[in-house]
């Protein structure tokens, strides 16, 4: 395993995107959505850096299959709380094809959110993406398959403190 983001570089890069996103929403109403299972260690932490009232929900759609994107979504858990009329931040691990965020932000401007905004911990940097640009970003990586701190490989690694990239 070959350390990408230390510890230490992902508290820090986190309490920036705290305040940045606490000044941005502040006076509003924030829904903020966790698209798991890849995004609830980032957002747990994220989530204690924000200083506003908000409600957390959580989204489970999947492009992924056994370490692939396959192409298309699947919902696998929709929302628990009413979106209609709530500005929402979707927070994701890392956008990689963009097209569960495509799809993402879609399905919550239908459902009649006031507002759909994104952050994402790590963004790749691929040539061509469904989605480009979230409102917020951790940090823009090569494009590799990295595993740690909520990112998985066959569903292990999720609970590395630290975000690395797989060697043989
Ligand atoms: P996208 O729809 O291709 O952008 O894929 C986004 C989802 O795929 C992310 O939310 C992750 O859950 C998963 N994913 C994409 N790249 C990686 C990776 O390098 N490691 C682990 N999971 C990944
Ligand atoms: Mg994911």
């Amino acid at each position: 395993m070959k350390t990408l983001l230390t510890e230490n570089e992902i508290a820090e890069r986190i309490a920036q995107l705290g305040e940045e996103i606490t000044e941005a929403y502040r006076g509003k109403e924030l829904t903020a959505v966790i698209m798991m299972n890849g995004a609830v260690i980032f957002a747990a932490d994220l989530l204690r850096k924000i200083n506003l009232p908000l409600y957390i929900d959580c989204f489970s759609a999947s492009s992924y299959e056994n370490d692939r994107s396959t192409g298309k979504i699947t919902v696998r858990s929709a929302l628990k709380l009413p979106v209609q009329g709530r500005h929402v931040l979707l927070i994701d691990d890392i956008l990689d094809t963009g097209l569960s965020m495509k799809y993402a932000v879609h399905y919550f401007l239908e459902l009649g959110a006031a507002s759909v905004k994104t952050c994402v911990l790590m963004d790749k940097m691929l040539e061509s993406k469904q989605f480009e640009h979230a409102d917020w970003v951790g940090f823009r990586i090569p494009d590799r398959y990295v595993v740690g701190y909520g990112l998985d490989s066959g569903e292990y690694y999720r609970n590395l403190p630290y975000v690395g990239v797989l060697t043989d």
